[in-house]
């Protein structure tokens, strides 16, 4: 075991040395810089937990290539075609006929420019934990480090082409699959001060909706009296490709550093939390991660890697690092107008992705006409799937003007032509229903319209008008009208 993959000043300076021969070795030739930025880096006492998953030899010395036993890693959770390419991300990166490690050499076979796609397996050396990538090349096997390329699941790809930015939840970002490089969810916002810790020059974006939960759970967390800030949050593509090298380049076996587009804080949906505005990152044994671990889920926010989760997700234990995965259920709010049209039912807290039913019943007198706001729909009762906030108002309306409305023609009113019937007029013509009967004249139709909460309307090309219909049975009134209009 080796006690090499903190960041201390002598190893660091070999590790510089082993960069420059390794990039020189990838051909890289812009210089990486050095400026370590806080909290990219593993924090101090998490020292144990990389060395546990990093059984390396004997500090940053190369391996003899002889010794190596690379073990293909078959994670697949996620079920994507199997040749779906790498793709490099350096400026080009040697292929080489064997893996090495930690900057020890083999021989260079040929080389791949940026943007390259390269099929091929996954495999981790078992005595340095170094990432390979082993393909074939004409009848060669041939390895690439896995430090130079990325690898979009196409399922992100897909979302991304058809919804623009990734929906929140679904996204597939690991150590395995990651969204493109340059994706960037075009919604993000600022979180204002008092939720940060404050580095000077850092700019702390969010997905809306993100931001949104994220202040909200630190405002809840306050009233409880824990303090913790969001230190680390959305983080560009190009900007993970920078810290990424700079972490490759102190520990080529990365476990705590994301490659560019593997990493969740480019969802704008990740946060790495400090403990108050100047504290150090969250550690298991801080108050502030304890509430997380207790109300956390409340808010829609799960901590990504965990101890028991390092083989699914490839990183160590980062109890300051928390997704928003979409909040856990959302309000449906339901009105109706005008209020004395009719009641609504159904809404309430409804569970993320679930079915809820809603309904609205008319008021005597009074039609449903259908659903506005964030629904438009005529159904009654209707189902709706919930994936965010709903806010639903059920139209209502005279029963008449909507039944004139509904028949999509002009009515040519004149009220000599229309005959008016209580309820109990209109009873008395049939046992269990009503008779409607009107007369029209040569060359015209009769609109009939019967006013009740069901709103029915019946047309007919006809002089006049008989019809059998079923009795609503819980209507106080009921009009009929009948109202001649032109032959279309
Ligand atoms: N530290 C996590 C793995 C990241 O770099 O995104
Ligand atoms: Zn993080």
């Amino acid at each position: 075991m080796i006690s090499m993959r903190i960041l201390r000043f002598d190893r660091w300076v070999t590790a510089v040395l082993l960069l420059s021969v390794w990039m020189a070795g990838m051909g890289k030739a812009s210089a990486c810089s050095v400026a370590w930025e806080f909290p990219e880096l593993l924090p101090p006492g998490y020292e144990d937990r990389l060395e546990t998953h990093s059984p390396a030899g004997d500090g940053m010395e190369p391996l003899s290539t002889g010794t190596l036993t690379p073990v293909p890693v078959t994670i697949d959770p996620l079920g994507a075609p199997p040749d779906t390419p790498w793709t490099v991300f350096v400026g080009t990166l040697n292929v080489r006929n064997e893996p090495s490690t930690r900057g020890g050499s083999t021989t260079v076979v040929g080389s791949l420019s940026r943007d390259s796609l390269v099929t091929g397996d996954y495999f981790v050396v078992e005595e340095s934990d170094e990432e390979w990538i082993r393909f074939v090349q004409g009848d060669l096997v041939r390895w690439i480090s896995r430090t130079g390329v990325t690898r979009p699941h196409p399922a992100n790809v897909a979302a991304i082409a058809e919804h623009g930015d990734l929906p929140i939840g679904p996204e597939i970002v690991n150590r395995w699959w990651a969204v493109p490089i340059d994706y960037e969810p075009s919604d993000l916002v600022t979180i204002p001060s008092i939720y940060t810790n404050n580095v000077s020059g850092r700019i702390y974006l969010l997905r809306e909706e993100a931001r949104d939960a994220v202040t909200a759970m630190i405002d809840a967390a306050r009233a409880d009296g824990i303090d913790f800030r969001v230190a680390s949050p959305y983080r560009s593509g190009e900007r993970q490709t920078s810290i990424y090298l700079n972490n490759v380049s102190n520990n080529l076996a990365q476990r705590f550093s994301a490659p560019p587009g593997h990493s969740e804080h480019q969802l704008g949906t990740c946060v790495d939390f400090s403990r108050g505005p100047t504290g150090p990152f969250l550690r298991t044994s801080d108050a502030a991660w304890q509430w997380l671990d207790v109300h956390g889920a409340d808010h829609g926010f799960v901590q990504t890697y965990t101890a028991d989760n390092i083989d699914e997700t490839g990183y160590i234990e980062e109890p300051w690092h928390w997704r928003y995965f979409g909040a856990p259920e959302f309000p449906v709010t339901l009105s109706a107008v005008p209020a004395e049209g009719g009641t609504v039912s159904g809404g309430g807290l409804v569970a993320r992705n679930s079915e809820t039913v809603i309904a609205a019943a008319p008021a005597p007198g009074f039609a449903f006409v259908g659903w506005t706001g964030d629904v438009e729909s005529a159904e009654n009762p209707l189902t709706l799937t919930v994936t965010g906030e709903l806010t639903v108002t059920a139209q209502f309306m005279d029963a008449f003007e909507a039944g004139r409305l509904a028949g999509r023609r002009e009515v040519i009113e004149d009220p000599s032509d229309f005959g008016l019937h209580t309820a109990d007029s209109i009873q008395d013509l049939r046992m269990g229903g009503l008779l409607l009967r009107a007369d029209g004249q040569e060359g015209v139709r009769l609109e009939l319209i019967l006013e009740t909460s069901s709103d029915l309307v019946e047309w007919q090309p006809l002089e006049s008008v008989e019809r059998q219909l079923p009795l609503p049975p819980d209507k106080t009134f009921y009009r009929v009208r009948a109202a001649p209009v032109e032959t279309p």
